[in-house]
């Protein structure tokens, strides 16, 4: 039987402020507005550009759930190894097959399987991610089965390209 869940999505969480914000704030959120699962874009709040495995740990410790990255996936020199290690990170699904981490993850809450991706728009980005459409397709012709709720993150800069994806 599936239950009502309420999601937290949190992001762009950018440098030590947003940090200590989550660090001060999360619990207490979490609590007064009975949130079941938290979701956070954490790929700038490593000194206001990337994520390191600490940070990701941190945040996860005190109750964000899932982490998304965007562009800025990379920016962090080590990430490239750490990621493969971090199970709740997912990196965007329209970067070459050959990168490491996740282009989809899960979570059960509640009896709900919630599965996540990030897909990178094309304008105005300086990652030259392929086609986010095409991704989505391939993401949801192989997990749409699998999910009960299936959220995605479309990291783009162009408010066209959003309103395409829509
Ligand atoms: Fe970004």
């Amino acid at each position: 039987m599936l239950h009502l869940l309420k999601i937290l999505y949190l992001g762009d969480l950018v440098g030590q402020p947003a940090r200590e914000c989550v660090l001060k704030n999360l619990h207490g959120i979490r609590k007064v507005h009975g949130i079941d699962v938290v979701i956070a874009n954490a790929e700038n709040v490593t000194a206001g550009a990337g994520l390191t495995r600490e940070h990701a740990e941190l945040l996860h410790s005190v109750g964000i759930d899932l982490i998304t990255l965007g562009d800025h996936v990379w920016d962090r020199h080590g990430f490239e190894r750490d990621i493969e290690d971090l199970e709740y990170v997912c990196r965007p699904a329209n970067l070459p097959k050959e990168c490491p981490g996740r282009n989809f993850i899960t979570l059960i809450k509640n009896g709900t399987k919630i599965g996540i991706c990030v897909v990178l728009g094309r304008q105005f980005m300086k990652i030259h991610a392929s086609c986010p459409f095409e991704a989505m397709e391939r993401i949801l012709q192989d997990n749409r089965k699998n999910v009960n709720i299936l959220l995605a993150e479309v990291h783009a800069e162009a408010t066209s390209e959003k309103i395409g994806f829509g």
